[in-house]
């Protein structure tokens, strides 16, 4: 005779692998850019009882082949979807019958947005209320189905020489990207308050990792280094952000997602704050090191370009909540995740180059299309 639990997780494991019936269907949006890609493969590998559904338009921003390694795992799904595309939504509730999303997929780039808002307003805004929307109908007679949304310290302004964000920081977005995030906050907040849902908000600080579009200033300065290509830094430079582990932000993800309180806003952010200048100096340096050339030669490249257009002063955050109440850290000084990011872009350098070709773009069509 098989006691109940034994019975409960033969009924969850069903081995006989494409049989398996999982405890959670977990919809990840935004899972072929940078943090998503990071986090799919974490939750890929870590919950082999958890379906993992990465819902992505691939735009500019989207490249499947950072997935490349999980592709043919047996608990993970692609759908090429718009978040904004209703239909499309319902359906892969539907079909997949999804117990939780975990909402990364957004314009994230500053600098474009200031070039074009609608295309945030569109995704980050509308996207956002679209897929909540679809997620209370799809749950309606179902309980504990958890709605993560990933958000930014952007939401919270700009700070001073002193002080640190924290989640009672009230909103004070300033460029048309973080009003677009907040605005995606506000709504999500309010599915909780107007219609019970149970949602979760983590605000991070800025990442830096592999797999990051080399349009944002770590991955950008690496390559243009290589290359010996003028590294165009803002203004004066003196801009700070608080740098955070790619990685890091994944494990406090999936800290906040597993453990958080319902309702609740967890600030993300390891305490290490930079000027611009001077992570570009000291990236200057290590890749000195890293490509055997001269002490000096590639801060040469420093070009101090036009400021950014309302360009916030200082970002810093304030992770004492999650520490207390999640137990979470970060694992790795930044010295030592930044010289394991730098040799990865040395060490993948094709990825690179298959951004600047455009080639990124073809490997949904050669690898997924006909599935
Ligand atoms: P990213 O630009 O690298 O990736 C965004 C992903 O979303 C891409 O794969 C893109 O194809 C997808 N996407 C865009 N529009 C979509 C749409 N309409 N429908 C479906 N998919 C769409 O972004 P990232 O840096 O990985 O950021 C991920 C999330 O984390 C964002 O919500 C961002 O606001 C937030 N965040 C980023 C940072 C950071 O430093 N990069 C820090 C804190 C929070
Ligand atoms: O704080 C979290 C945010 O961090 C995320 O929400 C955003 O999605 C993410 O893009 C990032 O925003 P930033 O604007 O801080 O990141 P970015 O890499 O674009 O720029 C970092 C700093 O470097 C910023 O002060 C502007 C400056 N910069 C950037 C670029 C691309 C330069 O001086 N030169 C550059 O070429």
């Amino acid at each position: 005779m098989l006691k109940e639990s034994s019975k409960a997780k033969l009924r969850i494991w069903n081995i006989g692998a494409y049989n398996m019936s999982y405890t959670r269907n977990i919809l990840i949006t935004g899972g072929a850019g940078f943090i998503g890609s990071h986090l799919v493969r974490l939750m890929v590998n870590k919950y082999p009882h958890y379906r993992i559904v990465n819902l992505d338009k691939l735009t500019y921003a989207g490249n499947l082949k950072n997935l490349s390694d999980v592709e043919e795992k047996t608990n993970y799904t692609f759908v090429k979807a718009d978040i904004c595309d209703q239909k499309a939504i319902i359906d892969v509730f539907s079909n997949y019958q999804i117990t939780d999303v975990i909402h990364l997929a957004a314009e994230s780039h500053v600098d474009r947005s200031i070039e074009g808002p609608m295309e945030f307003v569109m995704t980050n805004v509308v996207g956002t209320v679209n897929l909540l929307q679809c997620a209370k109908d799809a749950w309606k007679d179902t309980e504990g189905n958890i709605f993560h949304h990933v958000s930014t310290d952007e939401v919270y302004g700009s700070l001073g020489a002193e002080g640190l964000f924290k989640e009672t920081t009230s909103y004070d977005p300033r460029s048309p990207y973080s009003s677009s995030k907040a605005s995606s906050d506000h709504f999500v907040r309010a599915f909780h308050h107007t219609y019970g849902m149970n949602i979760k908000l983590s605000n991070c600080s800025n990442n830096y990792g592999s797999h990051q579009f080399p349009e944002k200033l770590i991955p950008l300065m690496i390559n243009n280094i290589v290359n010996k290509k003028p590294l165009p830094v803002y203004g004066k430079g003196d801009n700070i952000r608080d740098w955070l582990w790619v990685n890091d932000h994944a494990s406090a993800i999936d800290r906040i997602f597993h453990d958080g309180r319902i309702g609740e806003a967890y600030n993300v952010g390891g305490l290490n704050e930079w000027t611009n200048i001077d992570l570009v100096k000291y990236l200057c340096g290590l890749l000195d090191e890293k490509l055997g050339r001269a002490s000096g030669e590639n801060e040469s490249l420093i070009t101090y370009v036009a400021d950014r257009a309302g360009h916030d002063m200082r970002y810093a955050i304030d992770a004492t909540k999650l520490e207390n109440e999640l137990n979470w850290r970060p694992s790795l000084e930044f010295e030592e995740g930044l010289s394991i990011t730098v040799d990865w872009y040395l060490e993948n350098s094709e990825w690179i180059e298959d951004i600047t070709s455009g080639s990124y773009m073809d490997y949904y069509n050669d690898m997924y299309k006909n599935r």
